[in-house]
């Protein structure tokens, strides 16, 4: 992460906390955030992108601390639960400044949301379109509402596949014609306040021709909707999804860059159909979270596997793996890992981060050279797990989901703390 450094002996040292401190003090597996790198990463997307919201997006990672940095460094932030709202509210984050999605928010979801005032109910379905008219019928509040709509392109981290896009759950399909019937009905809903249309085209995408394709699309509805309506809807989002690197291979998007592509697409676009560029958002999450977090861990045992042609693997158990990141088996993701308490001379050799779960897929990093002379009791670091892991860790195993430790010039602050046994047996009421 952007405050990371190793010192001369080889102490991984965040925030100006060396992680052996830190260890000595909280234990492994913890995650450990850079508070500096979060909120710098934070405050790089919302002024490259001036004259734009930016909210960040509470999925990737979210805590009450975090919710508090997101609003003090002048973003919004989108939830997409009940629980993620409760955390945002906790945290003192203006509901007017939130944002709710979900394909499948129920009745009492909606009441709340409207109730609270949040900014915009991210609509994703006919039947919520019912749910909220008959909110706020019974209640005479208003609900602010965007339309979630499938622009027909389907991103991947370096291309694009315009197919099979429709045969997803989330959104209205434009070229069904749905997404138009969700905007006709809204904005004849009483109580019902009609802000615009969302896009989010997915997740870890490096390749910008997909934010093109969907600007593009999204945009002639928006025109299509004042010609046919009449109804000049004043706002547009274009989602998240920016990619970051994982691995040195990848290349991290650049918010400048992106903030000036993204611009000129919509420029361009509004130019060519005569119409007002709508007040635009974003909501990125993972490039800005994911490199501010590292997962530290304590090696347990070290085993050489022969593999064909006699060459050797090394697995190194963990004290964690798939319950505190769950992306390298379930979407294959890459990670790397460096050697974080002591400095070693020794050869690098073939290696495999192994967790300590009951399964072969179990595994935090796939492939790494790590110094040969690794000993139950080293301590390793992996970094770029901000994003979508403390978020989607399990208790698989009856596993202690491990602490976030913010870090920040010097001083280490636990603002989630590590799961219990008995977190574990207050649920299991025998
Ligand atoms: N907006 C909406 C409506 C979304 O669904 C998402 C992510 C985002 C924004 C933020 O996307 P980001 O900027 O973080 O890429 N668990 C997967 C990623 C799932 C993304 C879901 N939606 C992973 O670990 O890669």
């Amino acid at each position: 992460s952007g405050t990371a450094h190793k010192t001369d002996t080889g102490d991984l040292v965040v925030g100006g906390v060396p992680i052996a401190d830190l260890v000595a003090e909280h234990n492994t597996p913890a995650y450990v955030l850079d508070e500096a790198d979060f909120r710098a990463r934070a405050r790089a997307f919302r002024d490259a992108f001036s004259g734009w919201d930016v909210y960040y997006a509470g999925k990737a990672f979210l805590c009450t601390a975090v919710a508090r940095w997101i609003s003090e460094e002048g973003l919004c932030l989108d939830v997409c639960s009940a629980g993620e709202l409760t955390v945002a509210l906790r945290a003192g984050v203006d509901p007017a400044r939130i944002g709710y999605h979900g394909n499948n928010k129920t009745h009492p979801e909606l009441r709340r949301a409207v109730a609270e005032g949040v900014g915009r109910i991210i609509v994703d379905s006919f039947q919520e379109i019912d749910r909220i008219a008959s909110i706020t019928a019974e209640t005479g509040m208003t609900a602010r509402v965007m339309v979630r709509v499938t622009a027909g392109v389907e991103a991947h981290t370096h291309e694009f596949i315009a197919t099979a896009h429709e045969d997803q759950k989330f959104g209205f399909s434009i070229t069904s014609g749905a997404a138009f019937e969700a905007v006709r009905r809204l904005n004849e809903a009483p109580g019902v306040e009609l802000l615009g249309l969302h896009s989010h085209i997915g997740s870890q995408i490096f390749d910008s021709s997909g934010f093109e394709v969907a600007a593009r699309r999204v945009l002639a509805l928006h025109a299509k909707v004042s010609d046919e309506l009449g109804v000049t809807m004043p706002e547009m989002d274009l989602g998240g999804g920016f990619g970051i690197a994982y691995t040195t291979q990848d290349d991290p998007s650049d918010p400048a860059q992106l903030a000036t592509e993204m611009g000129k697409i919509v420029e361009h676009e509004c130019r060519a159909l005569g119409i007002d560029e709508p007040h635009l958002s974003i909501e990125p999450g993972r490039a800005i979270v994911g490199p501010a977090m590292c997962t530290v861990y304590t090696v347990g045992t070290v085993k050489a596997v022969e593999l064909d042609a006699g060459a050797v693997r090394t697995y190194v158990s963990v004290d964690g793996g798939m319950s505190d990141n769950i992306r390298t088996a379930l979407y294959d993701a890459d990670y790397s890992c460096t050697l974080a308490g002591r400095r070693s001379e020794a050869t690098p050799v073939l290696s495999r981060v192994v967790g300590k779960h009951c399964e072969a897929g179990d595994i935090v990093v796939r492939d790494e050279f790590l110094p040969g002379d690794l000993v139950p009791g080293d301590l390793l670091a992996v970094p770029g797990t901000g994003a979508y892991c403390r978020s989607m860790a399990s208790n698989y195993n009856h596993a202690l989901r491990p602490p976030v430790i913010a870090v920040r010039d010097g001083v280490a602050t636990v603002v989630v703390r590590r799961e219990t046994e008995a977190d574990l047996l207050a649920t299991d009421v025998g």
